[in-house]
């Protein structure tokens, strides 16, 4: 009797119990995101996962997504770096891969292309799921450190040159611009299907100018020649026919990493060849290629490093080079 009095009342007053108690557990949501918020922004850290991607500054992107490989500040020694072949990059003051440009420094397309379409053939993921903005922010942030390290770098040489004179703040500027400064796209021309006699000439222009020396005669990459990268790590020729390209299967790809080289690495900038040349050996390369049957892995491609020569006296290949 008792407790059914009691329920008639309160379900009277239920339906403003109801929107109070919502009002009210909304407020302590909301008031937990922005203490949250506020708390992570401070330490210079991200909250793990709770905080929506598009709230976040360049610098909580970068340590959610990128500081395992790349490091806290950039030098491309994070917590899983050591099991990375090829190496995380060294964002601060290592050479890019891919880039557009006549002096071959990166542009800031070149970046947002790395962050679009990653890296093949190696850890460097696709970021393609994060916002445009996000990976806007991202670009920011990897200029933001590279300009940093650059910076660091040009000091300790100035130091070091004149032990006795405090660099000028003006000139270190002046020296971190110049090496950041991207010079212009290079064009490229553009390519259509190419005919058996185009196919014949680029693998001429393969021999002669001695692609073979690294790539080898067949291209797999399978010769004696000790490469090194800029860090003195050993590094090997692609294998044109098995292996991923970096810059992905377009012709315009292959044709700057032709043109330009790829920075850091022994693969030589091909300047003096003429316009015809590189695009018959564009279209070579390209009908060589294959897509790979086995993608490779930090270990296929440490081991393919390790035992680069030995496939001629018989050793195994291994799969995805
Ligand atoms: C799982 C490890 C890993 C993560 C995570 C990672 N990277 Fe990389 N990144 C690499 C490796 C390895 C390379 C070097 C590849 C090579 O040498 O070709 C690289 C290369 C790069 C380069 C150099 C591009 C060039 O042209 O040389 C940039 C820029 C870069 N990463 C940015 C980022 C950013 C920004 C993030 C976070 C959104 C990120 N990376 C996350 C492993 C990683
Ligand atoms: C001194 C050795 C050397 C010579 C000579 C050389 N390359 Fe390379 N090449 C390399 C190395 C090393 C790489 C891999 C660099 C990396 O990504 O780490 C490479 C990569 C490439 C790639 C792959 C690009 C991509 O997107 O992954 C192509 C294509 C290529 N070379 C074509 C050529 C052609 C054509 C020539 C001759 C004009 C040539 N190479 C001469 C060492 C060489």
């Amino acid at each position: 009797m008792i407790v059914r009095r009691l329920w008639s009342r309160f379900d009277r007053v239920r339906p403003w119990w109801l929107m109070a108690s919502c009002l009210l557990a909304g407020l302590l949501l909301y008031g937990r995101f922005v203490m949250d918020r506020q708390r992570f922004s401070a330490q210079g850290v991200t909250s793990p996962g709770s905080t929506p991607d598009a709230f976040l500054t360049g610098s909580e992107l970068y340590a959610k997504y990128c500081s395992v490989c790349h490091g806290a500040d950039g030098d491309g020694r994070g917590s899983a770096a050591r099991y990375l072949n090829p190496k995380a990059r060294n964002l601060r003051t290592g050479s890019f891969r891919l880039v557009s440009t006549e002096n071959r420094l990166p542009s800031w397309a070149d970046v947002e292309a790395v962050l679009e379409h990653g890296i093949p053939g190696t850890s460097m993921r696709s970021y393609r799921e994060l916002s445009q903005e996000c990976r806007a922010k991202l670009v920011q942030e990897v200029f933001r450190l590279r300009r940093q390290g650059l910076r660091e770098e040009v000091l300790r040489s100035l130091r070091e040159e004149w032990p006795d004179v405090e660099p000028c703040a003006e000139d270190v500027e002046q020296l971190v611009d110049a090496q950041l400064a991207a010079g212009p796209i290079v064009a490229v021309p553009t390519f259509s299907s190419p005919s058996p006699e185009q196919l014949a000439l680029g693998r001429e222009v393969f021999l002669t100018f001695t692609c073979n020396t690294c790539h080898g005669d067949n291209a797999t990459g399978d010769t004696d020649v000790r490469l090194v990268d800029e860090d003195g790590v050993p590094t090997r020729p692609r294998n044109l026919v098995a292996g991923e390209l970096k810059g992905g299967r377009e012709p315009a790809s292959v044709y700057r990493r032709i043109l330009l080289g790829i920075p850091g690495t022994p693969m030589p900038a091909c300047r003096v060849l003429t316009e015809t040349q590189r695009i018959n050996l564009v279209h070579y390369c390209l009908s060589l290629s294959r897509e790979p049957q086995t993608p490779s892995t930090n270990y296929t491609r440490a081991i393919a490093t390790i035992t680069r020569g030995s496939t001629a006296a018989g050793t195994r290949t291994p799969p995805g080079r």
